[in-house]
């Protein structure tokens, strides 16, 4: 019986997880750092003690995704890199106060701004990476890169923008050895779908299209970014490989 062990290999590769401080992205550090890498994560917050997770296994930095000047000192302060994974992110809903036009161009911004312009500021360092595959570029994406959800526009372009740029980034940065790819998540129970985990009707619902008739964990991403950014997906790039337990193609 081999289910369990860990097959992925980092040992000595360098991994920068964003948004690493809780669900997705703290799975994805997890499955990183038990595989040998060494991990950076990022979060809004001032240092890695003030969350309630144990995060003393990483390195740590704040990087709120919004500003540019953050992201850049991000990639400065960083001696090497050879995994780049674009994970922070949230979903902000219109109320009725907000400007709808602030809160789109907010979510653009989180999702697919921010997730470039790190990738830019990181593009020497993972150029000179000498994992065996080459260096890879994961982004976060979801089923909203695919599909309309009207109460989210900016957060679905901006989702949506994700799996484009990654196969500009594969077309772009082939010759430099580096890979560029997206792991589209179904519905996964983390802090941020915690509000929809609770609300029976509308979580019953998606469950009833979800052909495994469950909640994704974490978990099942992070496997996915480790399998994309491995020697087992050594000719992958530009793709996106969608992991909701059969939803996108369920009625
Ligand atoms: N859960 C799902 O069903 C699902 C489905 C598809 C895609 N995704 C995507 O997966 C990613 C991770 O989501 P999750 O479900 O794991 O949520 P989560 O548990 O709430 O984690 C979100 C992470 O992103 C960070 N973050 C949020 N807003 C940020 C900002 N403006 N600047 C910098 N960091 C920020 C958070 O930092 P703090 O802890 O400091 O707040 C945290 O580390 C997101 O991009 C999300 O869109 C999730």
């Amino acid at each position: 019986m081999t289910t369990g062990i860990a097959t992925f290999n980092f040992e000595g590769a360098k991994v920068l997880v964003t948004g690493g401080t809780s669900g997705i992205g703290l799975a994805t550090a997890n499955a990183f750092a038990d595989a040998g890498a060494a991990v950076t994560i990022t979060g809004t917050r001032s240092c890695r003690g003030d969350y309630e997770d144990n995060l003393s296994r990483f390195d740590y930095r704040q990087m709120r995704v919004t500003d540019n000047n953050e992201i850049k000192a991000v990639a400065a302060s960083l001696d090497g890199l050879d995994v780049l994974v674009n994970n922070a992110g949230s979903v902000r809903f219109t109320g009725p106060d907000d400007d709808p036009v602030e809160v789109f161009e907010e979510m653009v911004r989180v999702h697919l701004l921010s997730g470039h312009n790190l990738a830019m500021a990181c593009l020497e360092m993972l150029t000179a990476s000498e994992l065996p595959a080459g260096a890879s570029v994961v982004g976060i994406a979801s089923l909203t890169s695919f599909m309309a959800n009207p109460f989210v526009p900016g957060y679905g372009a901006g989702k949506a923008g994700m799996v484009q740029l990654a196969k500009t980034q594969a077309t772009l940065w082939a010759g430099r050895g580096i890979r560029s790819n997206c792991v589209a998540a179904g519905n996964i129970a983390t802090r941020m779908t915690a509000p929809v985990v609770d609300m029976e009707g509308f979580s019953r619902d998606m469950m009833n299209r979800t052909a495994m008739k469950r909640w994704g964990r974490p978990k099942e991403i992070a496997d996915a970014v480790l399998f994309l950014s491995s020697d087992h997906a050594s000719f992958i790039t530009g793709e996106t490989l969608v992991v909701d337990g059969g939803y996108l193609y369920s009625q």
